[in-house]
């Protein structure tokens, strides 16, 4: 059984992977990409979260929309595909990921019960309003936090204040959920109270900032909130 967290006002959610399925775009084009289908979409997540952290590194911030079209490059260009029209396809699918089925209730069970409810994702507000829309939740959001506000990726410590100075909680008063486990480790670190979303079934990692619990989706997450 997860346990009780207490003292929450806001639960903050990851966007990519936690409430959207990064790899429903490959998944669509399944018969373009054929046996690379799985590949790709693996291989395509991984760069995109390296640049996102190198780029961090190295001081070199672009938007999050450029870091995953250079990602996707990159994972075409390892399965030797050269394919500009198919490039183009999973970029726009990227913008209408499915959201996991659970989303919408859980979302809306929290706001209802008064919880201030927030995205805060290394997504550029671009691709966060169009993803938001496509899966029709804007309405059980009442903050979408995108860390191009502060120009650096998670899991710098600014991300995560940037929900702390917006929802006006303190970092012990949010609740984050994510499904990255090095994202769920840097929001613990950081000091939220923290519900790792493991839907991979991911050995834990071996960073500091421990989550307070661990869930296979987030369905009891309104249980967790006592909501
Ligand atoms: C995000 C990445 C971590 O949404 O998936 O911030």
């Amino acid at each position: 059984m997860p346990p009780r967290l207490d003292g929450i006002r806001a639960c903050v959610f990851d966007a990519y992977g936690t409430l959207f399925d990064v790899h429903s775009a490959a998944a669509r084009c399944r018969d373009d990409l054929g046996e690379h289908a799985d590949r790709l979409s693996a291989l395509w997540r991984q760069k995109q979260l390296e640049y996102s952290w190198l780029r961090s590194l190295m001081g070199a911030h672009v938007d999050f929309w450029q870091i995953t079209g250079d990602a996707l490059d990159y994972a075409m260009a390892a399965v030797s595909l050269e394919n500009p029209a198919l490039r183009e396809k999973l970029m726009t699918l990227y913008l209408g990921l499915s959201a996991y089925p659970e989303v919408p209730g859980v979302l809306a069970t929290l706001k209802s019960a008064g919880l201030q409810t927030a995205v805060l994702s290394n997504g550029s507000p671009m691709m966060l309003e169009s993803a938001v829309s496509s899966a029709a939740i804007n309405d059980h959001l009442d903050h979408i936090l995108s860390i191009e506000e502060v120009g650096i990726y998670k899991v710098s410590p600014k991300t995560y204040q940037l929900a702390v100075a917006r929802l006006g909680a303190a970092p012990n008063e949010i609740a984050f959920m994510s499904s990255n486990a090095w994202d769920a480790a840097g929001a613990a670190h950081f000091g939220f109270q923290v519900i790792w979303v493991n839907r991979f079934n991911q050995p834990r990692e071996r960073l500091p900032g421990v989550p307070k619990a661990e869930i296979a989706s987030l369905s009891p997450v309104p249980e967790i909130m006592g909501v």
